[in-house]
């Protein structure tokens, strides 16, 4: 099972970037975490985040063609303003969880519109990093399930 991993806009900068929401752990650790996660679980894990739009929407396409299995999703900014990223996601047709390291329910009210919530199988909020390791836990178990069945 291969597993596409895929941040959004300022992801990069986490450790840097409002400490007090997204914490003190920076991007490295994110990948080291859920790298060490993947590798207990035996499932294979890709990489990709970008500041740009077309960026990941290029990203989204390309894990079409290369056959990805699932995809863990935090659009970041984007996720509230984004009908090219979800419509992305829509025609891909790969299991996608949104994932949000912050609780955006209890934010700014322009975060409370989710684009791509429509095209993902599950979202996951307010669990910080370990938002990332549940939603490869989720998609391990859905794309099982879709196999079985
Ligand atoms: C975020 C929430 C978004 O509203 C924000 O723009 C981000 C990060 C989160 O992970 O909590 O950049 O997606």
């Amino acid at each position: 099972m291969k597993i596409l991993v895929l941040n959004g806009p300022n992801i990069n900068m986490l450790g840097i970037r409002e400490p007090e929401i997204y914490g003190s752990d920076s991007y490295k650790d994110l990948l080291e975490l859920i790298a060490a996660h993947a590798q207990d679980k035996g499932v294979a894990v890709e990489f990709y985040q970008s500041n740009h739009e077309g960026s990941l929407v290029d990203e989204i396409q390309k894990a079409y063609f290369s056959g990805v299995d699932g995809i863990v999703f935090n659009p970041a900014a984007y996720t509230h303003t984004s009908v090219a990223i979800a419509d992305a996601v829509k025609g891909v047709v790969i299991p996608t969880v949104e994932v949000h390291i912050s609780e955006v329910s209890e934010r700014e009210d322009f975060r409370q519109v989710s684009y791509v919530r429509a095209a993902c199988v599950k979202t996951i909020c307010g669990h910080g990093f370990a938002g990332y390791t549940e939603a490869i836990d989720y998609l391990i178990r859905y794309i099982g399930e879709k196999n079985e069945g």
